[in-house]
Parts: structure tokens; C-alpha cells; sequence
């Protein structure tokens, strides 16, 4: 029987991938680059396991959102127990946060991860089952400062990437207060025009109307284009931090835009939230998003400590840099890869790759084939950047030839002296 790979997921490969983003040295250097980032920030990384109760992301994501009725991943394990793959980070971040009492080790915390969510959707372009997030929880700072800190380095990260036409979509969903005042008003408005929402929409609209500002359905959408507007329903302290933040943006020079129907996917944000997208990156456009969520984790019985983050797709971040034209390396980590004609040869390749192995230079032999033609062709896939070819002349004089597979520059160097010329020489 042939297996195949399940709908919405894809494989990372080193070589051979259907596309040119599940390259896997790819997502090593857009992922090392995010570690080098967030370290100049201060955050520090957090592992979680990838599955958790069912009721984790129902309490945090809501009952009403389209990850908890639509997308998890959702089973009873053997004991019995309501199990789901993590549709997103955060509230497993907030879970562990309060499960090892770290709020004892200090007043401010700051976390990231990089890892994979799974989420039951359609499959399209930019949208899996199985997708990989980049993203960061900031907890214990009310202070505007935090928010705008997140925003920078999401923006950071993009632009360190490469990644260019990027916009900061930005709005406040108020506190619980502004909200209950603006729900008022969104109800007073929909009313009349019930009968013509799209049955998703109407489901929502007693339960959780803010929602319907997140429908994609064409007849919803004209309607909530002149629905009030959540900016005039803030309190004035949501006001003020709302304030804060814009200028803040302004003074550090992130340009943005005010987006009033920006309510995100998930129930737990409150004052600001934010999307990024990118041009070049087609119907699902947003890179990364996220948004404050004070009282998160006191609702986890933790203690009442104020949270801001954000997440970010990774293959979004791949196939956005690809469609810009983001030069990216093409080789993986190999050095020097050694061709030996011959037995004799053979042993001499071994050890010499063996040397350099010890030396921390990256090296591979051929052992598969005696062909030169196919040992340069594996020795160009393999990503070096050079072949040592060491034949029967070569070993008569104890030298190896070292050819540049890009530059196809070759020249003669002496085994004793190989590991001297490749830490130093440019051949
Ligand atoms: P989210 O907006 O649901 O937020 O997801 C964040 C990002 O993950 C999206 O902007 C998108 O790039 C990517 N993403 C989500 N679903 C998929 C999918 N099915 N396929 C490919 N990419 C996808 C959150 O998850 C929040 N936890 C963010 C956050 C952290 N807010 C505060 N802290």
C-alpha cells in the first residue's frame, strides 16, 4: 500500500520539495534569524507540548470562534479524556505560565515559540491544517510601551527577513466595558437588517455579534462597512492607552494604519489589537497578528497579570519572501565534499573528511558510487561549496584537488594542508 500525506499538511524536505518555501534549510535561516531578533528583545523560549485538554482553548480561544466551533484538532484519548492538537500558542503559553507559578520568579515575563498549531480548515494557498507560528506572550506590563515593543518586533523580524510592503493594521476592542456599550449599539444597528445577514452571522448575533465585523460574506460586508464604529464606545482610559500607543508608533517611526474592524479570530484580546499583511502574499494576506489580553490569565486562576503578544505564520513569512524575491541561500550546510578515485584514495578521503568533521568543517564522502560524472552531481546537490577529487596521481603526490562549485576555480593543495587553506583561502 502507498501512503500519502495527509490533506493540508506538507513536508519540509532538504531537497526534491514541491515548493520552493518547504525547503528545510530555508526554515532553518528564517528561524535562526527570529532567534537572533527576539533575544535583542529580551524574550525567552518556551516549549509546550502540542496537545492539551479540549477545555484549555474553548475557555481561552471562546466558545463562539471559529477555531473552537469549527477548527481543532479533537479526540478522547484512551483514558477517557477530551484531548485537542493546539490550535495556537497563547493559551497553552498561559497554561503553563500559571500551572509553574512563574509569576513567583518575577514581575515581568517574556516569552516566545516557534513550533506547529493545527487547525481543521479548508486547505488554499497560505492556509494548512498543519501550520507553524513564530510567536511571543509579554506578561505583567500594562504600560503602552509593551504593545508598541511587540509591534516593533514582529516589524523587526519582517524587515530583517527582507520582507518588504508591509502594513500595521491597528484598532483598540476597548475594555469589557467598551465592548458591553458598543455591543448595544452594533445590536441596535443590525437589528433591522437581521433577516439579510448570512446564517453564520446571524448565528452570532446574539452571542457574540462583535464577530460579524470578521464575516467574509460579501452581503455582510457592506452592511458592516457602515456599522458604528468600536472607537467611539471606548472608555477613556481605553481611549488613552489606545492614544499611547499611536503615538508611541509615531515616535519610533512604524508607520500604521487605523483599521476599526480589526476584532480578531479569537475572544480573549481586549484594547489593542493588530494585523499585519504583506502585498505579494494573495487572498490570505495577513502575516501576523495579535493584540493585548489582560485577564487572560487570571481567568486560568492565575494571578491578574496583564499579557500582550502576537504570532506569524511561517509559511506565509517563506512564501512572501519567495514571491518578493528574496534572495535566499540555495545551499544547505555542507563545505567540502571528497570524491575519491579508487580504494586507496578511499581511506585517504575518510580520514581527511574526518579531520575536517573534527574541526568543524562541514564535510561529506562519496561511498555511493565510483561514477564522477554522478559523485559531482551529489556533490553539487548537497549544497558544498567545495569537491576535493583525490585520484591515483593525486595520491602519488599526497595533494587533493579543491574545486570552488561555484567559481569551478580549482587548485592543488597538499592533505596536511587542507584544513589550513579552507579555514583561511578563497579558492
Ligand atoms: P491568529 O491570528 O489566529 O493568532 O494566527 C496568527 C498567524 O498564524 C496568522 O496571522 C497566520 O499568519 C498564521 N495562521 C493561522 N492559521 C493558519 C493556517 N491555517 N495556515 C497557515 N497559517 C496560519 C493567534 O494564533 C494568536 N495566538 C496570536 C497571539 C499571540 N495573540 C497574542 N499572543
Amino acid at each position: 500500500m502507498k501512503f500519502q500525506i495527509q490533506k493540508g499538511t506538507f513536508d519540509i524536505l532538504p531537497y526534491g520539495a514541491n515548493e520552493p518555501w518547504q525547503l528545510s534549510h530555508l526554515w532553518q535561516q528564517v528561524e535562526e534569524i527570529i532567534r537572533q531578533t527576539v533575544v535583542e528583545y529580551g524574550y525567552k523560549e518556551i516549549r509546550t507540548p502540542i496537545y492539551e485538554t479540549t477545555e484549555l482553548f474553548n475557555r481561552s480561544a471562546g466558545e463562539t470562534s471559529d477555531i473552537v466551533t469549527k477548527e481543532m484538532f479533537s479526540f478522547i484519548d484512551k483514558g477517557g479524556r477530551p484531548i485537542s492538537l493546539r490550535p495556537e500558542g497563547t493559551a497553552s503559553v498561559m497554561r503553563s505560565f500559571v500551572e509553574n507559578r512563574l509569576a513567583n520568579l518575577g514581575s515581568v515575563h517574556k516569552f516566545f515559540y516557534i513550533g506547529p498549531m493545527f487547525r481543521y480548515e479548508r486547505p488554499q494557498g497560505g492556509r494548512y491544517r498543519q501550520h507553524h507560528q513564530f510567536g511571543i506572550e509579554a506578561l505583567g506590563v500594562t504600560a503602552p510601551e509593551q504593545d508598541v515593543e511587540v509591534i516593533d518586533l514582529l516589524v523587526q523580524v519582517y524587515k530583517r527577513l527582507g520582507i518588504k510592503n508591509l502594513k500595521v493594521n491597528l484598532n483598540s476592542v476597548g475594555d469589557l466595558v467598551s465592548r458591553s456599550n458598543f455591543r448595544t449599539a452594533l445590536l441596535d444597528y443590525l437589528r433591522p437588517h437581521f433577516p439579510h445577514l448570512s446564517s453564520e452571522s446571524q448565528a452570532r448575533f446574539e452571542k457574540n455579534p462583535l464577530r460579524i465585523l470578521d464575516s467574509k460574506d460579501p452581503k455582510d460586508k457592506e452592511l458592516i462597512e457602515k456599522a458604528p464604529s468600536i472607537l467611539n464606545y471606548l472608555t477613556s482610559e481605553a481611549v488613552h492607552h489606545f492614544q499611547e500607543v499611536c503615538r508611541l508608533l509615531n515616535e519610533i517611526g512604524i508607520p500604521y494604519q487605523i483599521n476599526d474592524k480589526i476584532v480578531r479570530g479569537l475572544d480573549y484580546y481586549n484594547k489593542t489589537v493588530f494585523e499585519v499583511t504583506a502585498e505579494d502574499l494573495g487572498a490570505q494576506n495577513t502575516l501576523g497578528a495579535g493584540g493585548r489580553y489582560d485577564g487572560l490569565i487570571s481567568s486560568f486562576e492565575g494571578p491578574d497579570l496583564p499579557g500582550v503578544g502576537f504570532a506569524t505564520g511561517l509559511e506565509r513569512v517563506l512564501q512572501v519572501m519567495i514571491s518578493q524575491g528574496i534572495s535566499l541561500p540555495k545551499k544547505g550546510g555542507t563545505q567540502i565534499y571528497f570524491i575519491p578515485l579508487g580504494d586507496e584514495a578511499r581511506t585517504q578521503c575518510f580520514s581527511l573528511a574526518t579531520a575536517c568533521r573534527h574541526a568543524h568543517i562541514a564535510s561529506e564522502i562519496e561511498l555511493s558510487t565510483k561514477k564522477i560524472q554522478t559523485a559531482l552531481q551529489n556533490a553539487s546537490r548537497s549544497g558544498a561549496v567545495y569537491c576535493a577529487i583525490v585520484g591515483s596521481e593525486e595520491m602519488a603526490k599526497k595533494v587533493l584537488q579543491l574545486k570552488n562549485l561555484e567559481t569551478r576555480n580549482s587548485q592543488e593543495v597538499p592533505f596536511n594542508q587542507l584544513i589550513a587553506t579552507l579555514k583561511t583561502c578563497d579558492v
